[in-house]
């Protein structure tokens, strides 16, 4: 028997929005064939008091969170296996265990950063995490100008964002990265986006509606360039045509081949790895 849900959630807007990915994680857990296979979301699931049923996540929502989820593991995996010393900086980590998954080496330093809440939450749910070598934690807004003095400043550093940029302004969000890319002496980073289209139709987006969070920043290739001149976008990949995609049931598939079709849908949302 499952336990009974033990922990109470009182997240609301773009914090809320957290408990939708760590869903489509526990969803695609639960599946035949899953793609990123997060058991933890799932054990996380079922021990918080929420009604995920409010979310109707169905298997194809769930399949484009581990997908999304998958490649950013690749990529941050990609980059610690070619740096035995580095920084890894998980901004707007939500419940998302991605070190877990990971599991980095002794020379990692890895940083998860979200609203204190948020890690508040974390804290009751992962325990044992605090005993992890080289984990820190950062509770504080990511646009707060004084964390990111606590990252090392001697190695490289992955910086990933899921899921987040699209909440902050363009103003906010630019200004993050560009003092995260000054801080750190090079490294990688890797982070989903909107487009201004997507922005301008929030209005379809169930999960932004559903937690009554607003989505701010749309960008495109070349604001991602314009973020610095040391940046170099090295993959730039639509959410509809991300690897694994053509492993999907033939109904999501063939849905996102034909949408994949129609440009302004196509680029709504795309997934950036850049090198600076
Ligand atoms: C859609 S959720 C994604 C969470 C996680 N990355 C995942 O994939 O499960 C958006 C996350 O961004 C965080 N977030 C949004 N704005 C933020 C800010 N200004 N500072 C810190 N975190 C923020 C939220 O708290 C939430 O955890």
């Amino acid at each position: 028997m499952n336990p009974k849900p033990d922990t109470k959630v009182q997240l609301t807007e773009e914090k809320e929005t957290l408990l939708a990915t760590l869903y489509g994680r526990a969803v695609d857990s639960r599946a035949k064939k899953p793609i990123l296979g997060d058991t933890t979301a799932a054990d996380t699931v079922r021990r918080l008091d929420y009604d995920f049923g409010k979310l109707r996540m169905g298997p194809g929502d769930a399949a484009g969170v581990a997908l999304r989820a998958r490649q950013l593991d690749v990529w941050t995996a990609r980059f610690l296996a070619a740096h035995d010393e580095a920084t890894v900086v998980h901004l707007g980590c939500g419940l998302d265990t991605r070190v877990h998954r990971l599991a980095p080496g002794p020379g990692v330093r890895w940083y998860d950063v979200d609203y204190p809440e948020v890690m508040e939450l974390r804290a009751t749910l992962y325990p044992e995490y605090a005993e992890r070598a080289g984990y820190a934690t950062i509770a504080s807004s990511v646009t707060d100008p004084a964390w990111p003095a606590r990252l090392p400043a001697d190695r490289p550093a992955m910086i990933v964002a899921e899921g987040l940029l699209m909440y902050l302004t363009e103003e906010d969000g630019t200004t993050l990265l560009r003092r995260l890319m000054a801080h750190v002496p090079g490294g990688e980073l890797a982070f989903d986006a909107f487009s201004r289209f997507a922005i301008r139709t929030q209005w379809l987006n169930r999960v932004v509606v559903n937690a009554g969070a607003t989505l701010h920043w749309g960008t495109d290739a070349a604001g991602v360039v314009a973020l610095s001149p040391e940046l170099e976008i090295v993959e730039n990949i639509s959410a509809l045509e991300i690897p694994g995609i053509e492993k999907l049931p033939t109904a999501y598939r063939t849905a996102a081949r034909l949408t994949a079709l129609l440009p302004g849908v196509r680029d709504m949302a795309r997934m950036y790895r850049c090198r600076f």
